[in-house]
């Protein structure tokens, strides 16, 4: 089988699992988080290179107030596991987003999290953190027009690649795989630059129940897809 070198998850249906379940939605978030931790070890197990995750968009803020907070709370939690999980897995870990409105005790620890995990060489492990792929693509073309203003670029050397050098992934190849669970078949703001032709896999299980089936379901589907770049069949 051909495994993606990188998959990307939008894990979505949290709130509605827990709800099925006759339980509150932060309820579900606590399995969600579970779940990926999980995933990280599967993902690896298959040989999967890179693994880039929704956590949060720049979009969930418009949740309730008590929502966000135990997603915070969540995220806080789950990020000093994931400094133990990252040396026990050998797994480089990189945050994407704008972490500035996150709380600093939060920022501290994901920072914590890149440093202690940086010259690991495991699965590369992606965080997607308050982030938002409009405000990805604002934030870099401010940093890239400060540096055409302080003369570092000029504007007639900018191509897709160095555009690409600006944006929270840089390093990170664009993924081959999108996949988003729990029915919605939309991006809801993620990766738009990146997944320009990565196959997109959408299924109905929600997040707290895919499990490694349903991602080697999600590969053999990858598989059977004749990947194109705009070329014409067979060439
Ligand atoms: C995904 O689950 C997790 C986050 C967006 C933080 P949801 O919370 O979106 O769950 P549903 O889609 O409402 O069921
Ligand atoms: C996208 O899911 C964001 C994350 C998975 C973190 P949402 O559940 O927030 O997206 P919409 O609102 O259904 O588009
Ligand atoms: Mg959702």
């Amino acid at each position: 089988m051909n495994i993606p070198q990188h998959v990307a998850i939008i894990l979505d249906g949290n709130g509605r699992w827990a709800k099925s379940k006759g339980m509150p939605r932060n309820y579900g978030h606590v399995r969600g988080a579970k779940n990926l931790e999980k995933i990280c070890r599967d993902a690896y197990d298959i040989g999967i290179k890179y693994l880039t995750v929704y956590l949060f968009s720049t979009e969930n803020w418009k949740r309730s107030r008590e929502e966000v907070d135990g997603l915070m709370k969540l995220f806080r939690s789950y990020t000093k596991t994931c400094i133990k999980t990252a040396r026990e897995n050998n797994m480089k870990v990189r945050v994407l987003g704008d972490p500035t409105a996150l709380a600093d005790d939060l920022q501290e620890s994901l920072k914590e999290l890149v440093e202690s995990s940086k010259n690991n060489t495991g699965l590369n492990f992606n965080l997607a953190i308050n982030y938002g792929s409009r405000d990805e693509i604002v934030r870099a073309i401010r940093q890239l027009s400060q540096d055409c203003v302080d003369g570092a670029v000029k504007p007639e050397d900018i191509t897709e690649d160095l555009f690409s050098a600006y944006l929270d992934t840089r390093e990170i190849p664009d993924p081959d795989l999108l996949i988003r669970t729990s029915g919605e078949l939309r991006l809801s703001n993620y990766l738009l630059w990146q997944l320009a032709y990565s196959e997109f896999y959408f299924t109905e299980v929600p997040w707290p129940a895919f499990n490694k089936e349903e991602l080697l379901k999600a590969i053999e589907k990858y598989n059977g897809r004749e990947r194109r770049y705009g070329g014409v069949k067979g060439e």
